[in-house]
């Protein structure tokens, strides 16, 4: 049984059958309509969602399944003191496929090790966000056409940014792409991530303070919300809350076919007036949440 808890549980092999499929459900949602009839998802979310926990919802309902759940430790057996292990060993005998937010990091693979169904990591605290980043990789596949040879810039919280540590880990498998990191001192990426994939890939990366400076050499500009729940001390966050804030002029910066996205929620780092800008695919991205989850359902199901 296969569970996915990071971007690199699949191969990239995997991976490209997945947004291929992915491509095939939106080109024919109706054939797949049917394909989950009498399956159940499971949604375990003990920290707070919109997309990721009502997409895999949708996405099992647009499969003909059905769904079952819970959406905040305070109404789970959490907040008695259950342990993840027991839970996960009870949710096996209600579900046939598992969804899982914690906000600590390790606790969807801890499920993993005692769970009898496939458990998907749907965002462990400052970790990982593997099915996030199949949506972005989705996102820039069919809306650039490739995912080698991009120049992409993350910028905001780089250091407790789960979106961001997930795509960098999965983008460094293509080629020839370079990673421009836009963040404050106190928000830069992870040492392990310079090291461990970065440096270790050869990934050709840079680190700066402001958008202005690499706007014009992007392809992608990943924007992230600086996450006042990761952090110790409310001044902090009050200091760097708004460091950034793309606005329509900066966007004049940009290349005419660069793209913004952005996992969304967004708080003030992206502008009102930049939604109207073709470029901002940040709402386009989260609907393509929906058929790659709708994909990875059907593939550790085994039903594709
Ligand atoms: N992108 C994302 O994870 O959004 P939610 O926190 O709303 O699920």
């Amino acid at each position: 049984m296969k569970h996915i808890i990071s971007p690199l549980d699949l191969t990239a092999e995997e991976l490209d059958d997945l947004l291929a499929l992915a491509q095939k459900i939106i080109d024919n949602p109706e054939q797949y309509s049917k394909i989950c009839d009498g399956m159940k998802l499971a949604t375990l979310f003990y920290e707070p969602s919109t997309r990721t926990r009502l997409s895999f919802e949708a996405a099992m309902m647009n499969l003909g399944g059905k769904v079952l759940g819970f959406s905040s430790a305070d109404s789970s057996s959490a907040a008695k003191g259950e342990s993840i292990a027991d839970t996960i060993r009870v949710i096996s005998s209600y579900a046939d496929i598992c969804a899982m937010r914690h906000p600590k990091e390790g606790a969807p693979l801890v499920a993993s090790q005692y769970s009898l169904i496939p458990v998907i990591n749907a965002g462990d605290g400052g970790h990982n966000h593997p099915t996030q980043t199949f949506t972005d990789l989705l996102t820039i596949k069919s809306l650039k056409g490739r995912l080698d040879n991009i120049v992409i810039g993350y910028c905001g919280d780089l250091k407790f940014g789960r979106t961001v540590h997930s795509l960098v880990n999965a983008l460094a498998r293509y080629n020839n792409v370079t990673m421009y990191f836009i963040s404050p001192e106190e928000l830069k990426v992870p040492n392990y991530i310079r090291e461990e994939v970065l440096k270790a890939n050869n990934i050709e990366y840079k680190e700066v303070r402001t958008i202005e400076e690499v706007m014009d050499k992007l392809d992608i500009l990943y924007m992230t919300r600086v996450q006042r729940e990761r952090f110790f001390n409310e001044e902090d966050y009050i200091r760097l809350k708004d460091t950034y804030i793309l606005d329509s002029k900066k966007m004049k910066l940009a290349k005419p076919d660069m793209l913004v996205l952005h996992p969304l929620p967004r708080v003030n780092e992206i502008a009102a007036e930049v939604d109207n800008d073709p470029r901002a695919v940040y709402f386009k991205q989260a609907k393509y949440g929906v058929y790659v989850r709708m994909a990875l359902i059907l593939k550790l199901l085994e039903l594709a």
